[in-house]
């Protein structure tokens, strides 16, 4: 199947198109009880006009132990059902990596995992980070149950050292 990517900011998005890429995540992350930040980038997978793979960037700065660095925060990376196996979240997963760096010009990137997708973010060079996490939620703050997985974009080491995400998680 023919299918190109395309990295929009979320203000070139139409309110249509915005309102797909909000139901595609509810869809698949709505049972999980928690407040989201809303992506600042998003890459898409799509066949002619049709979605069939979505992933979103949040552009924040978080404190690691003392010091405060960038980081491209990877949200809600989901394929089609019926398209899953097929290598589409992999060729996106490999395009935002070129984003974080070039376009928001970022040098990690994060993402908050469940254990079962671990496997998937493994095999494309994301490493567990065993500091603990904090993020924020409008009763406090919050500790995820999930990994915390980080990229290095331009081969610099991610600093040691407990994080917040000084915000919303994603
Ligand atoms: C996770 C998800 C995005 C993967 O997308 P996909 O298009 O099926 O992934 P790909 O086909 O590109 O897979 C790339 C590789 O990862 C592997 N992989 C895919 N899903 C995996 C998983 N859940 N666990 C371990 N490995 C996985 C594939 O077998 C493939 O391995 P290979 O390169 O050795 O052949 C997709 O299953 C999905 O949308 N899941 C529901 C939403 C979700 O849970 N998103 C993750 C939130 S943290």
């Amino acid at each position: 199947m023919k299918y190109h990517l395309e990295t929009i900011h979320e203000k070139g998005l139409t309110q249509q198109k915005r309102n797909q890429l909000i139901q595609w995540f509810n869809d698949e992350f709505d049972y999980i009880p928690l407040k989201w930040a809303e992506p600042d980038w998003y890459v898409l997978a799509l066949n002619g006009s049709d979605l069939i793979g979505r992933l979103g960037i949040v552009d924040r700065e978080i404190s690691v132990a003392d010091k405060q660095i960038r980081v491209g925060g990877i949200s809600g990376v989901v394929t089609k059902k019926e398209l899953r196996k097929k290598g589409i979240g992999k060729i996106m997963m490999t395009e935002v990596v070129k984003v974080i760096k070039d376009k928001a010009n970022t040098p990690f990137g994060l993402l908050l995992c469940r254990k079962e997708v671990f496997g998937f973010y493994d095999k494309l060079g994301w490493k567990v980070n065993d500091f603990p996490t904090t993020f924020e939620q409008p009763q406090g703050k919050m500790v995820p149950p999930n990994l915390t997985m980080t990229y290095s974009c331009k081969g610099t080491l991610f600093p040691n050292g407990p994080l917040d995400l000084n915000g919303l998680p994603w």
